[in-house]
């Protein structure tokens, strides 16, 4: 008998300390996010970091550089990711596409996030957005004489103008832009005459473009706003100021449809179990407090309206942006591959 009173009580304990257990991890696990993330580390860690002190989220996050959307498709329903965050239209409209994320409700999103950085079905929202613009020789250059992305076909600048390859994501979103505007026929002949002003076979990143300014090899580049200060900055690598103190930055169509922008995005999983506490930190990724964050530590632009700009992107003053529906980019983005292809960019 005493046997046996001792076993039951054995038994209620372990019930009990299992519980605590089963309960503890429960409470774990509500509390975690899981992120699929093309950002790296550094331009996401201050978010992150800001949200877990806040909120007392924990963050297990998946970095790449890509394959993020082939391993949700292969992950199926098993996958963990909660939250999918990435530059460049063409990420996230393939992230729909491929129906791997679910629908975000949420007021506070649509209020903060203007329509056209929004796609149309709720599958993806823009976080920041960042401007391909055109820089020049300070030297060589005045930068007066270019005021729309079209003068770059002028036959004036014939063995001047320097790209990164024309298929990396970053032109041809910029062509696709050209190509909602103006048409395709209209963007075909375009490209032919950028490719013709060509100083060299395009390669490199943006960075070295700028690079080919400073040697005196190119007078005038394509480049992401962001890189002007990452270079500007970069007192790890101080070459690259000289690089950027080369360079003058031109804002373009600014007398008519505006600048061209690409933004950076994030998505909810389409199997995602957390996807309240998903929502939240897209929603607060909206808010003042992280927006600010966009322009000052990542130099991006941020996408709530109702955030001025400051921080070191404000160097290069304000400009007006091209209200293109971010979406109508990622829809002729093929077109404008296809014309890559067809003119040898
Ligand atoms: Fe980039």
């Amino acid at each position: 008998m005493k046997k046996l009173k001792s076993l039951v009580f054995y038994f209620i304990n372990l019930m009990f300390c299992l519980s605590i257990l089963f309960f503890g991890l429960q409470r774990a696990s509500a509390k975690e996010l899981n992120i699929y993330s093309y950002r790296s580390p550094a331009l996401l860690e201050p978010f992150t970091k800001q949200y877990e002190k806040e909120f007392n989220v924990k963050f297990n996050i998946l970095h790449a550089k890509k394959g993020l959307a082939q391993r949700l498709k292969l992950e199926g329903k098993n996958s963990p990711a909660d939250i999918i965050l990435t530059v460049d239209i063409s990420r996230l409209s393939e992230l729909a596409d491929m129906d791997l994320v679910k629908q975000i409700d949420s007021k506070v999103i649509n209020n903060n996030v203007p329509k056209h950085l929004r796609d149309i079905n709720k599958k993806w929202i823009s976080l920041s957005t960042r401007a391909r613009i055109i820089g020049v020789s300070n030297k060589r250059v005045n930068k007066n004489d270019i005021r729309n992305i079209e003068d770059l076909a002028n036959p004036k600048y014939k063995g001047k103008i320097c790209t990164r390859i024309g298929s990396h994501s970053y032109n041809r979103a910029l062509l696709a832009s050209i190509v909602a505007h103006s048409g395709e026929r209209k963007a075909t002949a375009w490209a032919e005459g950028l490719v013709s002003n060509f100083a060299r076979t395009p390669k490199g990143n943006d960075r070295a473009q700028a690079k080919a300014i400073f040697s005196g090899e190119c007078d005038i580049v394509l480049m992401n706003t962001y890189y002007f200060a990452l270079m500007k900055f970069n007192n790890k690598k101080p070459e690259q100021k000289k690089w950027a103190k080369a360079t003058d930055v031109i804002f373009y169509n600014q007398g008519g449809r505006g600048q061209h922008i690409n933004v950076s995005g994030g998505a909810i999983a389409k199997y995602s179990k957390n996807s309240e506490e998903a929502i939240k930190f897209l929603e607060w990724m909206t808010e003042p407090k992280a927006q600010k964050i966009y322009s000052e530590v990542n130099f991006e632009y941020p996408v709530n309206p109702k955030v001025n700009l400051s921080g070191k992107i404000m160097e290069w003053g304000t400009f007006k942006a091209d209200n293109l529906p971010i979406s109508k980019i990622a829809k002729n983005s093929k077109k404008a591959q296809m014309i890559i292809d067809k003119v040898g960019w």
